[in-house]
């Protein structure tokens, strides 16, 4: 009988049936040496342990579109108003991996953030109000994509995205290419979701009890071992001033929790992830399955202890995971995220220009850094002041040379582990923005050997006060001809 069981279990295996149940995300054991150290410290930041991220609330909560008012279904807010909860992801439906990739491509779209939710009628009233909808980019069904009503044991919530509000292109044509780069939105569009209902007020409230916005956002980024008097006056600033810092004018670029306005990272295009040995443009995080995506995904929703060795940002009472997304929701998205490719250039350049191009290509170097077939070794390079031991728990994976670029990221914030991965540079077609600030605007750009001269105006992200600066570094391919130039941007846009 024994035997019989376990021949079955193999069966179950090889249909890939054994995947019906999601792997514990948040475990003790995977999260010991999952991060990168941060350089300045020679640690790796602290954890919530895994038995007081389940001690929290699960949240798996099935959410649904918000219409322009004059585009909802005839009969929809009354039938809407009468749903009881059910799971976005429902494991007993699930046979497959193919089931679970798709699963997770809707819970990537629709999954909402708990800490963005409000029953409050008059924030419900706002996300219904066609005066809220100006300028706003509706699919072509008539909803927003940043923006879902979820049904909770509380009822009827609005609520914002968890994902797809930073990571979506939208298309001038009314499509939208999810887990695509940022933004720069088309004419005529300026925001993905009704105005006023992007409640990041209650979002501070909620994780940052006792502070006001100011200080919410210094202890967000504050680094006393190598401190910015920028930051250290965020908590004098006024709410604007806080604003200011983060709209740049397009969402092209964010500062994430634990990174700086100053040193902000460009949204990445997610179809790029698979061919990555680590997460984030510093290597916060090692990337080497589905599983990290999924824990990724826990650590920025709700479980970032905000701690570095001896330093603690968060307050006694701030310092608790106050949700956790149920493992399968979290997972379901790990796995589509790894299963996503970018997709190819529809009008690539004459065959003898690519070949040309790819020439240029390996004459340079290029390959050394960015091989075939993924157009990156997936590995680390050192930011420029960074020297990592030889001991270096990651030292299989880096490069002993620094490409030079900005090194506030990895040198000077909570991302700083002192590295920048190197891209992929399948895609990088579309990509609207280059370099891991968003600070290059084009292939153009980046191989003109003007954008090193400090009166240069860079062509994306600026920051947040003044225009001209240098884009230093990656002095790569800064010094071909004309026609050279122009077969390794022909040859780029053909991967
Ligand atoms: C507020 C905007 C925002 C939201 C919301 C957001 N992200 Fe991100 N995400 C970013 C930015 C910016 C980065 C780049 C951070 C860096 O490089 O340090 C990033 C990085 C990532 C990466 C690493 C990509 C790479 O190439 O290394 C993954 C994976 C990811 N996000 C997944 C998610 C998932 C899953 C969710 C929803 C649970 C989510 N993100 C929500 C802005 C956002
Ligand atoms: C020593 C390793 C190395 C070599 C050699 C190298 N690169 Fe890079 N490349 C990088 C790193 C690292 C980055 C990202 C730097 C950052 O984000 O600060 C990058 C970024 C890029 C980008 C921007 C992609 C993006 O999405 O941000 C392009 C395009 C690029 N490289 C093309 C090339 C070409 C073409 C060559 C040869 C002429 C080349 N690289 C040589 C390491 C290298």
């Amino acid at each position: 009988m024994a035997l019989k069981l376990g021949i079955l279990a193999l069966c179950l295996c090889n249909t890939g049936l054994a995947q019906s149940a999601a792997p514990r995300v948040w475990n003790d054991g995977a999260l010991k040496d999952w991060a990168t150290p941060i350089a300045a410290l020679g640690v790796r930041p602290g954890s919530f342990s895994e038995q007081d991220y389940y001690a929290s609330p699960e949240d798996n909560y099935q959410t649904y579109p918000v219409y322009h008012p004059a585009r909802e279904p005839k009969g929809y807010w009354n039938w809407l108003r009468k749903q009881k909860p059910k799971p976005l992801v429902d494991t007993s439906v699930l046979r497959s991996r193919q089931d679970w990739v798709q699963a997770g491509a809707r819970a990537f779209r629709e999954f909402d953030d708990a800490f963005l939710r409000s029953g409050d009628p008059k924030h419900i009233a706002m996300a219904r109000d066609p005066a809220n909808f100006k300028g706003v980019h509706l699919t072509p069904q008539g909803h927003v994509l940043d923006r879902r009503w979820v049904i909770t044991p509380k009822g009827l919530e609005v609520s914002s995205t968890a994902c797809l509000g930073c990571h979506v292109k939208v298309e001038a044509n009314g499509g939208f290419q999810q887990a695509g780069p940022g933004n720069p939105f088309p004419p005529g569009i300026d925001d993905i979701g009704p105005k006023g209902t992007l409640l990041v007020d209650l979002l501070f409230e909620r994780l940052f009890p006792g502070d006001t916005f100011q200080a919410a956002n210094w202890r967000t980024f504050t680094t006393p071992w190598a401190a910015d008097p920028r930051v250290e006056r965020m908590k004098q600033m006024s709410v604007d001033e806080v604003n200011h810092l983060f709209n740049s004018g397009d969402i092209t670029v964010f500062a994430r929790f634990n990174g700086s306005p100053w040193y902000q990272t460009r949204i990445p295009d997610l179809h790029t992830l698979r061919y990555s040995r680590y997460i984030d443009a510093t290597g916060t995080h090692r990337l080497s399955g589905p599983e990290d995506v999924a824990r990724y995904a826990a650590l920025v929703l709700s479980a970032d202890t905000m701690s570095f060795g001896s330093h603690q940002f968060l307050t006694d009472r701030q310092r608790k995971v106050l949700y956790h997304a149920a493992d399968e929701v979290l997972f379901a998205i790990g796995l589509y995220l790894m299963s996503l490719e970018p997709r190819r250039n529809p009008d690539p350049g004459p065959a003898a220009q690519l070949a040309a191009g790819r020439e240029v290509f390996n004459r340079n170097g290029c390959q050394g850094c960015h091989p075939p077939p993924d157009y990156t070794s997936g590995k680390l390079t050192l930011a420029a002041g960074f020297t990592p031991d030889e001991a270096h728990p990651d030292r299989g994976n880096i490069v002993r040379v620094t490409v030079g670029t900005d090194p506030g990221l990895a040198m000077r914030t909570r991302k700083g582990t002192g590295f920048y991965k190197i891209p992929s540079l399948r895609g990088v077609w579309y990509r609207p923005r280059l370099l891991h600030d968003g600070s290059v605007a084009s292939l153009e750009e980046m191989f003109n050997p003007a954008r090193l001269r400090p009166d240069h105006v860079p062509g994306g992200w600026k920051g947040p006060e003044g225009t001209n600066r240098g884009i230093p570094g990656h002095p790569f391919g800064l010094n071909l001809q004309a026609g050279e130039k122009a077969s390794l941007l022909a040859f780029l846009r053909s991967l």
